[in-house]
């Protein structure tokens, strides 16, 4: 199996974002790519994300650690599914997740199989809804996956509950979905001088400060905001290096996402 820690870092989402648009997607990943983004999270359930970030990465493909997912109850839809990303992705899957746990214990052997015989780096399980929580620690329970992807932001904390510190316990990396709360959360940002607090921590702006708020958590490995901005996605990737907050920053955040 492959180093288990991602992190922690800044990745990529291409949810809405990388639809067919290969301009706006080429521009998004050079820049992501310059300022040290390696890991580019996508699903077959994202449109033509998965192709338009395939011929985005190009040459690129061996710099980048690539997750999709895998999001079909359907064997023969599963396996065309897989034969596209292989073909899209050189090859190899860097982390094959099973899309919202559908048919995860179906897909497990067959998964297994492709881990072992190489073209699969691990193996992970996503779920965005908290009411799939409780079977999302089912499957990681099984020691099956070596990754769980699942959301966490200042107004979305129920993974702390249970799932954070399975994952913790089981050394289980954390993959972070909608760490900007799809958009949510940074579409009022505060006043600039609320952030004033956080600027020795390398924090120029509020997305910064909500980036920086997961990956100072440390159970968590990687967050993966989306952006359709090259120059966002510079901002983005530079909240991922220390110093990380300690529990005050992390409270100010907090008090600030109201
Ligand atoms: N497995 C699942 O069930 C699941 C579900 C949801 C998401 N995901 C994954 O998680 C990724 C992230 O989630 P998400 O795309 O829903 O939301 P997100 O990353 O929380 O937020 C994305 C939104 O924030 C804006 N944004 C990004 N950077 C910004 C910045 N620096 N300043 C201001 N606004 C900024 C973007 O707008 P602009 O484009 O205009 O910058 C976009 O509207 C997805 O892309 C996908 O890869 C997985």
């Amino acid at each position: 199996m492959e180093e288990r820690r991602f992190g922690p870092v800044v990745g990529l989402g291409t949810w809405n974002t990388f639809r067919g648009d290969r301009v706006t997607a080429g521009a998004v990943v050079s820049a992501a790519l310059a300022a040290g983004v390696r890991v580019f999270d996508t699903s077959p359930m994202y449109g033509e994300a998965e192709r338009t970030l395939g011929e985005a990465l190009g040459a690129r493909r061996t710099d980048a650690v690539l997750a999709t997912k895998i999001w079909t109850a359907d064997p023969d839809e599963a396996a065309r599914q897989y034969r596209d990303q292989l073909d899209w992705f050189g090859g190899h899957v860097d982390v094959e997740q099973v899309h919202n746990l559908v048919a995860w214990r179906e897909h497990l052997a067959w998964l297994e199989r492709e881990r072992d015989g190489g073209r699969i780096g691990r193996i992970g399980v996503t779920h965005y809804a908290t009411s799939a929580f409780d079977e999302l620690g089912a499957a990681l329970r099984t020691r099956r996956f070596d990754a769980v992807q699942l959301p966490y932001n200042p107004h979305e904390r129920t993974a702390e509950r249970e799932l954070l510190p399975l994952a913790e316990e089981l050394g289980i990396p954390v993959i972070v979905m909608v760490p900007l709360g799809s958009g949510r959360l940074v579409a009022r940002p505060p006043e600039g001088i609320a952030l004033e607090p956080l600027r020795e921590f390398g924090v120029e702006t509020w997305a910064q400060a909500l980036l920086k708020w997961a990956l100072s958590d440390p159970r968590v490995d990687l967050v993966i905001p989306a952006t359709k901005r090259p120059e966002r996605a510079r901002e983005n990737a530079a909240a991922g290096s220390p110093p990380w907050f300690t529990l005050a920053e992390r409270s100010l955040v907090e008090r600030l996402a109201g």
